[in-house]
């Protein structure tokens, strides 16, 4: 049984407990449920939403935006270039600010420590909507889009990682796996593999849970037997030209193709991924790309991305259902 999250906020995954992880999966899965079956019960009417996005988005934004309108909620939208944030204004005295107006923050931005500031002094729930140490929000819609592709327990399910294993998503996803007793893997060059210090916690999480963690840079041996192979973008906006050549080319034998789906030995393994993908050209990104390397896929090729395996916009639904309930048991209780 696990206590209310009301009130709480959601600013990495250490922050719950694995039974308040899953108590929210349960509550993803009902308030789906609701919404697909056309009953959908309004439990945050009249309640005000903060977005605020330092960075670019689709699925994070459009999830928050839907699911408030959904559940009867407000939502005010703040951008770089419509807020005074960071150029005229801390972000301390923001949270003070927005927390005499809103009932609840979304914050999309760069350092952890700044969500941290915006938590401690906002006096509301605050939901991380990515940082550059974690992406949470993902997390319960990957999850849960796990668990609703096999009829394995949570505890019995095993997922590898491929790429650029210091970013974000394979952060979170590293200690979500171990806090929910999952069998996680990583496998990535070794100058891309996370921090000694973020392996030993989800070490230690795993040992608690019962689950299972393995950081390494073999991919045959990673992908050995798993249900999930999971991957992300190798080069973002942002990033210098100068540099993709040398990322793809050490990343490129991580690269999810048909040849990595084999070596799993799992004729049922599901791909993974939390988008948006380089998967071809069609993107401004993915052309240059193509011009500097002569690649038309990156982290993944387009046969796998297309395949019946591929479940990434199921996962990228479950965005909507993860960030409602979120907002539903903070707000809500
Ligand atoms: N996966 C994800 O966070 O997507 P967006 O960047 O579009 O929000």
């Amino acid at each position: 049984m696990t206590g209310s999250l009301r009130n709480r906020s959601f600013l990495k995954e250490l922050d719950f407990t694995a039974d308040e992880l899953r108590s929210l999966l349960e509550l993803s899965a009902k308030l789906k449920a609701e919404k697909h079956g056309g009953h959908e019960q309004q439990r945050l009417v009249g309640r005000n939403i903060a977005l605020i996005f330092a960075k670019t988005s689709t699925r994070t934004r459009c999830a928050f935006e839907v699911a408030a309108h959904d559940q009867g909620a407000h939502v005010t939208t703040l951008s770089p270039d419509d807020s005074q944030l960071g150029h005229k204004e801390s972000i301390k005295d923001t949270a003070r600010v927005l927390g005499r107006m809103f009932d609840g923050i979304e914050y999309r931005g760069f350092a952890q420590a700044d969500i941290e500031t915006l938590g401690r002094y906002a006096g509301v729930p605050v939901w991380n909507g990515l940082t550059t140490e974690w992406h949470p929000t993902q997390m319960l819609a990957d999850v849960l889009t796990m668990s609703e592709h096999t009829t394995k327990p949570l505890a019995e399910i095993s997922f590898c990682y491929l790429g650029d294993a210091r970013n974000n998503t394979a952060r979170s996803l590293l200690v979500t796996g171990a806090m929910l007793g999952m069998d996680v893997r990583l496998t990535a060059p070794q100058s891309f593999l996370p921090d000694a210090e973020l392996e030993r916690t989800a070490t230690q999480l795993a040992a608690a849970s019962g689950g299972r963690v393995h950081v390494g840079s073999d991919v045959e041996l990673a992908v050995d037997g798993v249900d999930f192979l999971y991957t992300d973008v190798w080069v973002s906006m942002g990033e210098p030209a100068a540099t993709w050549s040398d990322r793809v080319e050490q990343l490129l034998p991580y690269q999810v193709n048909a040849g990595v789906v084999a070596a799993t030995a799992n004729p049922d393994v599901a791909f993974m991924h939390c988008l948006p993908a380089l998967h071809d050209r069609n993107t401004d990104l993915g052309d240059s790309l193509f011009r500097v390397t002569g690649l038309d896929a990156f982290e993944v090729t387009d046969d796998v991305f297309e395949s019946p395996r591929s479940i990434v916009f199921d996962q990228a639904e479950n965005r909507l259902h993860t960030i409602k309930a979120i907002m539903v048991a903070t707000l809500a209780g």
